[in-house]
């Protein structure tokens, strides 16, 4: 059987990355085999394109071009990783995926939603995410919970931008989950973590029984 593919969306500092590793690790105590992965990046081509984009060189080039910058990554990654676990049976968490690109790209870059969605159909084609979690905390608090991270190393291409487009970006991501309730959850990432860890786990198991998927000894170190 297929693995299910679940990514985590939001803006900086919501705390994706920490409950995409909580969620992997319930989900290997129950057997079953998980890739937790990420974006930009995830396979050896994209990881090269990310340190493109983060590092600011793009930037010049424009939104738009920065948008097929992420769709060549995430091609490489559907190709190289997530599309061969998911046949395997193994489950894949990103941390961020196509929905980043429709809201930074699309949303806050003012990139013609149209080319958003072409580049979607060619990329992702029919790999698209069983379930999302759109992790939402207000801009201002997520900037500075991102700068707290982040420590005396300095802003990435988008932590740099000012609180408006961050602002933007929340109401992008707030606006996607209303628009697909059924595949996107959206998230108070503001709640202590341990209730939002407790929320995204009772989700996971209303939508599929992890307790049923295959076990997989090979799949669950991955
Ligand atoms: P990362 O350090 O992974 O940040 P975060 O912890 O916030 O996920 O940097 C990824 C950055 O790239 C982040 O600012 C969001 C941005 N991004 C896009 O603009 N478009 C995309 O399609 C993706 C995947 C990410």
């Amino acid at each position: 059987m297929r693995g299910r593919f679940i990514t985590f969306e939001g803006g900086e500092g919501t705390g994706k990355s920490t409950h995409a590793a909580r969620l992997a690790e319930r989900l290997k105590s129950f057997g079953v085999g998980v890739h937790q992965t990420r974006e930009p990046g995830g396979s050896l081509g994209a990881e090269i394109i990310r340190y493109v984009i983060l590092s600011g060189v793009a930037k010049p080039l424009g939104a738009e071009a920065e948008a097929v910058l992420f769709a060549a990554a995430r091609n490489d990654h559907l190709d190289t990783v997530i599309r061969p676990a998911l046949q395997r049976g193994v489950w894949v968490l990103c941390d961020r995926f196509a929905d980043s690109t429709r809201v930074y790209q699309g949303v806050a870059g003012n990139v013609d939603p149209r080319s958003i969605r072409a580049l979607e159909r060619i990329v992702v084609g029919d790999t698209k995410p069983d379930l999302t979690f759109i992790l939402d905390v207000p801009a201002a608090e997520g900037m500075k919970r991102a700068a707290m991270r982040r420590g005396a190393s300095g802003a990435d291409r988008f932590e740099d931008e000012a609180l408006a487009f961050h602002e933007k970006l929340r109401d992008g991501f707030l606006m996607l989950a209303a628009n697909e309730p059924s595949r996107c959850v959206l998230i108070d990432a503001t709640a202590p973590r341990d209730d939002v860890a407790e929320q995204i786990w009772r989700t996971v198991n209303e939508r599929f029984d992890p307790s049923t998927a295959p076990a997989h000894l090979e799949g669950a170190a991955s």
